[in-house]
């Protein structure tokens, strides 16, 4: 969406706040030997003490409150049975919605003890995301984000995995300008303005360019022994610095 009123941006700002605290939250109280299925409640229980509801549960009927990935699996995992334990790779994603507004967060971490390519990929992952704002301002172009996630991994050694993006949101989950690629598309012509709500979200991994869906129809995997980071903020494109709407 684009943003058009005083309201549109305190409504977003409101529920940029609430995933990011259920986010901040989930992180937290994340402990070996407890299961996704645990950690999911959690977050469930925050988003409704928020009165927002689970974006991809209201959007595609998902079989879970948030989305919570670990180690080769790199986006969509379905809360469950699968018990955390120590050195895994933990990505937990949540969006939800309120009155209304749609907005999205991500984050990875390691349940301790980490090592340097776990520490190193998450780091790199997460100054993706950071230098990929940076370049996202009004009249700047789109595919400028792609450009920087990519400069990143080069820098770092790591990979993209293409087939996931960053996209439009605010009054749906998933909204126009539609897919917004994590490596640089030549060819791409958009153009940021004003108001606009995007995510921004760099997907960077140890081995693999692309996920599959597994069989339980949701859960995004690489290959065998694959480890990826995803960190994802829901922000307002202007002039200057975006506004960034999912912190706590
Ligand atoms: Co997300
Ligand atoms: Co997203």
């Amino acid at each position: 969406m684009t943003i058009e009123t005083a309201e549109d941006l305190s409504e977003l700002r409101k529920i940029g706040r609430i995933v990011a605290v259920t986010l901040q939250e989930m992180r937290t109280r994340t402990e070996p030997g407890m299961t996704t299925g645990e950690l999911d409640r959690i977050g469930k229980g925050l988003l409704e003490n928020y009165g927002a509801r689970s974006a991809p549960q209201l959007t595609y009927n998902f079989p879970g409150a948030t989305c919570i990935s670990i180690n080769e699996e790199a986006a969509h995992g379905i809360p469950g049975n699968r018990v955390i334990q120590p050195g895994d790779v933990v990505n937990i994603d949540v969006s939800a919605e309120k009155n209304g507004y749609f907005a999205d967060t991500g984050g990875t971490f390691v349940v301790p003890p980490g090592n340097p390519l776990k520490d190193n990929l998450i780091a790199a992952t997460q100054r993706a995301l950071a230098e990929a704002c940076q370049s996202a301002s009004a009249g700047q172009p789109l595919n400028g984000i792609g450009k920087s996630i990519q400069h990143v991994a080069r820098q770092t050694g790591f990979r993209i995995i293409r087939n996931l993006c960053s996209h439009g949101v605010g009054r749906g989950l998933h909204e126009e300008p539609g897919e917004i690629p994590g490596y640089y598309v030549p060819g791409d012509t958009r153009v940021l303005h004003e108001g606009l709500v995007i995510t921004i979200e760099p997907f960077l991994s140890t081995q693999s360019r692309f996920v599959s869906e597994g069989s339980d129809g949701w859960t995004l995997t690489g290959e065998t022994g694959n480890l990826s980071a995803q960190f994802e903020h829901t922000l307002v494109i202007t002039k200057g610095k975006p506004i960034l709407l999912t912190v706590v």
